[in-house]
């Protein structure tokens, strides 16, 4: 996506460093995700994102309602299925199969979690990965991997938006992850370490097989956190000045557990806030993610 740029100016209560949230790289992003809805509607074609939830969790409903709202804001319609908690894998399967064979749905996701009966991956892997908005179909991993266009995992792809709207530089910089898993780290090693100007790093992916990983987080410039290990990641862990982004939450209940200790503001030059860093960029990718998808069905980006 194109470079939005921006700059923070301010600090933590505590510390030095330059507080780095995640609000206006996801408004940046869907300012651009708007004017291409808006391009898309004038040649006929209205964006739209699908939903699909299974069961009553209101926190899960609650998150469908803030995208459906999101949606209305752009100018996407967003088409929804409700199934009980009750609902079989196969009726999971036939209610996806029906978007994926819509040609006025261009995005598609499944509401995370689904009841435990269900097989959220087995789910995941029969959308139709040119509408898959969470970029996490294993497809669309491996168009990563290979460097060819597709939807691109959103937390992943957020962060570099993060890390190119605030002009951190990255290319030619040593970035270490903690965390290798399928959402964040791994896909996230993928990105950064691809040859544009906005990526191009030194990637370096440490986790529990690597006992002594603190001695590579020291030596980062930008080190990730994205393990969902609250507090793993301490001051003594960062080096002085070094950009740190907090991906890896837990949530006790509704209370968000950072991996990342509040301390590290008072080594690191530039640090996520504690809660709205990265999520909010999360979001907003889902929806650059179905605008790129209505575009491709237009033949304008290949
Ligand atoms: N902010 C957002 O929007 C967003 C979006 C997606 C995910 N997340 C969060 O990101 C985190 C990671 O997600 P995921 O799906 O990638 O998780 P995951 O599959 O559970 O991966 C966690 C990774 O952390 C490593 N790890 C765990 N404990 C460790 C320790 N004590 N020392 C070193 N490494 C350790 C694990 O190492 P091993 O591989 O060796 O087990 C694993 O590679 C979660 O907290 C998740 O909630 C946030």
């Amino acid at each position: 996506m194109t470079t939005t740029r921006g700059s923070a100016e301010h600090h933590t209560p505590s510390g030095t460093a330059r507080l780095l949230p995640g609000a206006p790289v996801a408004e940046a992003v869907l300012a651009e995700t708007a004017a291409a809805a808006t391009g898309l509607r004038s040649r006929g074609i209205t964006p739209s994102l699908a939903t699909i939830l299974v069961g009553d969790d209101d926190a899960s409903a609650g998150y469908i309602s803030i995208k459906q709202r999101q949606a209305a804001e752009l100018g996407f319609d967003s088409p929804h299925v409700h199934l009980p908690a009750t609902a079989t894998q196969a009726e999971l399967h036939q209610a996806i199969a029906r978007f994926n064979t819509d040609p006025a749905v261009h995005g598609l996701l499944v509401q995370y979690p689904v009841p435990g009966h269900l097989d959220y991956d087995a789910a995941l892997q029969t959308i139709d990965p040119d509408k898959d908005v969470d970029g996490m179909h294993p497809l669309n991993m491996g168009r990563l991997a290979v460097g060819l266009p597709g939807p691109l995992p959103c937390t992943p792809a957020g962060i570099e938006a993060l890390l190119a709207y605030y002009e951190i530089p990255v290319a030619g910089r040593e970035v270490v992850i903690l965390g290798r898993g399928a959402t964040l780290g791994r896909p996230l090693a993928m990105l950064l370490a691809q040859k544009r100007p906005t990526a191009n790093a030194a990637v370096t992916v440490v986790h529990t097989g690597v006992p002594d990983w603190a001695r590579y987080t020291r030596r980062a410039d930008i080190l990730v956190a994205a393990a969902g290990v609250p507090g793993i990641v301490r001051p003594e862990h960062v080096k002085p000045g070094a950009v740190v982004i907090g991906a890896g939450v837990r949530y006790d209940g509704r209370r968000l557990l950072p991996d990342v200790d509040e301390a590290c503001a008072e080594v690191a030059g530039a640090i996520t806030p504690r809660v709205g860093g990265v999520g909010p960029t999360t979001v907003a990718m889902l929806f650059h993610n179905a605008v790129r998808a209505a575009e491709r069905t237009l033949s304008m980006i290949r």
